[in-house]
């Protein structure tokens, strides 16, 4: 089979390095890729989400199965658009179109879908500028902390959970205001919720279903989960708390109904739902849908696959996901993001990185924001390398990382030391 993959981040890295495993795999390319992936696979350079550029990169390699890192080109319909395409006609693709998209693009329709269909999340009404009044309104119903959330995609910066009620007033009249600009010109207010979050993983055809190996991330930036939040800083799998009995919940009354939610609403969808969860007092109730893996949770999580995961991605293209079985290694996997300084607010790049290029078992350096110059390995990015490993429990897989992150350095680097201290 011949692959191409795009995205450019850890996470695509880790989905390159499992996929890279198969038997089955004849080529792999990778556009834009990283200096990671260059290593075990062919980098191709483009935009992602530029439709034209990804054309000619299948039609030049002769791609049978497109895999669709990021959220942007599915957004944006590039499912829609290669299946338009007669020229196209062989290839599969991993991500939905742009209706199934609309599950992350927009927190009004993926509210909307899980109260069509009866999945547990914290209660909602949305809202127009034209409605601010009932939307002051509404947040007086409400017991603080309140949870404005910008319609659109923006940049996973468009919640805002604020204590005070005029304050909440005050940021609800701002996002109509344009503060994410057409993102925020609908507003889902909703019911806090507080519990424990984690990040569920299903692979889907549309009809039958794989469920990944669950992670927890670690958003903040600062340690004891302080200060501003980050793309990631860190993953662990399995999660302790999402046991046997919390997963069958989660399968029974949120799994499934959201894949037969979408085939009752006629959504075809072949590709990944990453189910953020909130874990109140055992009961699992959806923060929001993702079409994509999470990063930095899928460096973990590839850690754990261990059948063929290059057969489960064709199988889900071609609607046969009913014949695959998912082998999961028992270990717990843990990885920690080594950052920029200053991240995830102004920092510099360019800075040399030494010991990227350590080789340990059970144990992947794998590349997030990095540049090859003049065959120097450079920083590129707020989020650089994640240190991911595997070992038999959470203590030895967190002293494993950390020694791994203690080889590597350049100017600045930063890292949480506590990853994995909450699940212990
Ligand atoms: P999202 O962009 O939807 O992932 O939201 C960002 C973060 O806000 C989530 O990861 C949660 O930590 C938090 N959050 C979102 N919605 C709620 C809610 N209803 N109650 C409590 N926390 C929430
Ligand atoms: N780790 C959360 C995300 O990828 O959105």
């Amino acid at each position: 089979m011949k692959v191409l993959l795009l995205g450019s981040g850890g996470r695509e890295h880790a989905l390159a390095w499992k996929i890279a495993q198969s038997q089955q795999l004849e080529a792999l390319y990778c556009l834009p890729g990283n200096p990671g992936i260059a290593q075990i696979a062919h980098n191709l350079p483009g935009n992602p989400s530029d439709f034209a550029t990804v054309r000619e990169a299948l039609l030049a390699h002769q791609i049978d199965l497109l895999v669709v890192g990021p959220e942007e080109p599915l957004v944006k319909g590039i499912r829609d658009k290669v299946e338009a395409d007669p020229e196209l006609a062989g290839v599969g693709i991993v991500g939905p179109g742009e209706l199934g998209a609309r599950l992350e693009g927009s927190k009004e329709f993926a509210k909307a879908f899980m109260q069509r269909h009866n999945i547990p999340t914290a209660a909602y009404q949305s809202f127009g500028a034209e409605d601010l009044e009932k939307a002051q309104a509404f947040l007086k119903t409400l017991q603080p902390p309140y949870v404005l959330k910008a319609d659109g995609l923006a940049a996973g910066k468009g919640v805002l959970i604020l204590e005070d009620y005029d304050q909440a007033c005050a940021e609800l009249q701002e996002m109509f205001g344009g503060k994410f600009g057409a993102a925020g010109s609908r507003v889902v207010i909703e019911e806090f919720l507080s519990g424990i979050e984690a990040s569920v993983f299903v692979l889907t055809d549309g009809k039958n279903y794989l469920v990944l190996p669950e992670a927890k991330d670690y958003k903040r930036i600062g340690e004891g989960d302080t200060g501003l939040n980050t793309g990631g800083m860190g993953s662990v799998s399995p999660v302790p708390f999402a046991d046997a009995e919390f997963m069958r919940r989660v399968e029974e009354r949120i799994i499934r109904p959201t894949v037969e939610g979408l085939v009752a609403d006629e959504i075809p969808y072949k590709g990944f739902i990453f189910i953020g969860l909130m874990n109140c007092g055992g009961d699992p109730y959806v923060i929001e849908y993702n079409v994509r893996m999470g990063d930095p949770e899928t460096e973990s999580v590839m850690m754990r696959i261990q059948s063929d995961f290059l057969g489960h991605l064709a199988a889900a293209a071609a609607g046969t996901l009913d014949r695959e079985r998912m082998e999961i290694d028992p270990r717990t996997a843990l990885s920690v993001i080594l950052v920029s300084g200053g991240y995830p607010e102004a920092y510099q790049k360019g800075f040399e990185i030494q010991g990227a290029d350590q080789a340990v078992s059970d144990a992947v350096v794998f590349h997030a924001g990095t540049v090859l110059k003049d065959e120097k390995l450079l920083t590129q990015g707020g989020r650089v390398l994640s240190c991911s490993v595997q070992a038999a429990n959470i203590e030895q897989a967190r002293e494993k990382a950390y020694a791994l992150a203690a080889g590597i350095s350049f100017e600045g680097m930063y890292y949480r030391r506590d990853i994995g201290n909450d699940l212990l």
